[in-house]
């Protein structure tokens, strides 16, 4: 029970149903009950993210689904509302939604920049902005930011999508500085390629796919448990001094 008595939100954790692709934030939400914690998942997916919910219950875990768009402040308001008049109080916060956009920087509309800034760099923002106070109120809490080895390397494509990671990894070590004394701990957390429901239609072409494992030392890509294992650390008291850090989940790619 590494999470007992822990109240946790996660964003875009709507993949977490059972003998389906999982993606890291459904996984992480399963996790997270199972080791004690209560869980408020979110997205903006609702069908499937309350059929994650419900059959999270079904097993004896305890969670509920709320609607949340992470780009406006409105829902981020309500969803941590929700939190608070469920559970008590909120100690956890996953800033986990996020979209690819494969595109060189002269396909790049100024539209398809907006939006991948908006949804990873301004969706943590506002999340770990409004998460702070009700994580005062408990005397400390772990926010874990989901970037990506995207917003620490380059590669061909995906200009928005680095741009904005390398936003939420260096936004996190400001907050992290910012919050410590108060035993807020912010950290990143970096995946390498792996399959989810975000990369499952690319990773049909066969080609892309050994793309992706010839890049990774470990020769495999990942699967939604092997990052919601290190989401589960950062999230614990387990890591109570690690604050500011990132951590690279990613079969070895960027240790190359
Ligand atoms: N799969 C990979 O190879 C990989 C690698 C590195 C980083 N990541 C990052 O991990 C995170 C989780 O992705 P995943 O691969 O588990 O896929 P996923 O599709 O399961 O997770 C992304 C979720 O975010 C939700 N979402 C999208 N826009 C949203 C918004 N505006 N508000 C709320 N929710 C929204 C989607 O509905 C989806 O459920 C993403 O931030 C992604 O960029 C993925």
């Amino acid at each position: 029970m590494r999470l007992e008595g822990k109240v946790a939100l996660i964003t875009g954790a709507a993949a977490g149903v059972e003998g389906e692709l999982m993606g890291f934030g459904g996984a992480s939400a399963r996790l997270f009950t199972q080791e004690g914690a209560k869980v408020v998942l979110t997205d903006i997916k609702v069908e499937e993210g309350e059929k994650t919910a419900a059959q999270i219950r079904e097993t004896g875990g305890d969670a509920v689904f709320v609607r949340l768009n992470v780009t406006q402040e409105q829902d981020w308001v309500n969803a941590i509302q929700t939190a608070v008049s469920t559970y008590g109080k909120l100690d956890i916060l996953v800033n986990n939604a996020g979209t690819g956009a494969r595109f060189n920087v002269e396909d790049t509309t100024e539209e398809l920049w907006d939006s991948q800034m908006d949804v990873h760099a301004k969706g943590t923002f506002l999340g770990t902005k409004l998460a702070i106070p009700e994580m005062r109120q408990q005397g400390g809490g772990s926010i874990v930011n989901i970037s990506s080895i995207y917003g620490i390397i380059g590669s061909p494509t995906s200009t928005a999508y680095h741009a904005a990671k390398g936003a939420i990894r260096l936004f996190t070590k400001s907050a992290a500085i910012q919050y410590a004394r108060e035993n807020i701990r912010v950290n990143s957390v970096h995946p390498g390629y792996a399959h989810t429901p975000l990369t499952d239609r690319g990773y049909e072409d066969p080609e892309r796919l050994q793309w992706s494992i010839d890049r990774t030392p470990i020769g495999r890509v990942g699967n939604a448990y092997d990052i919601a294992y290190g989401i589960l650390y950062l999230a614990s008291d387990e890591s109570s001094f690690v604050t500011g850090s990132e951590l690279v989940i990613d079969g070895g790619m960027t240790a190359q």
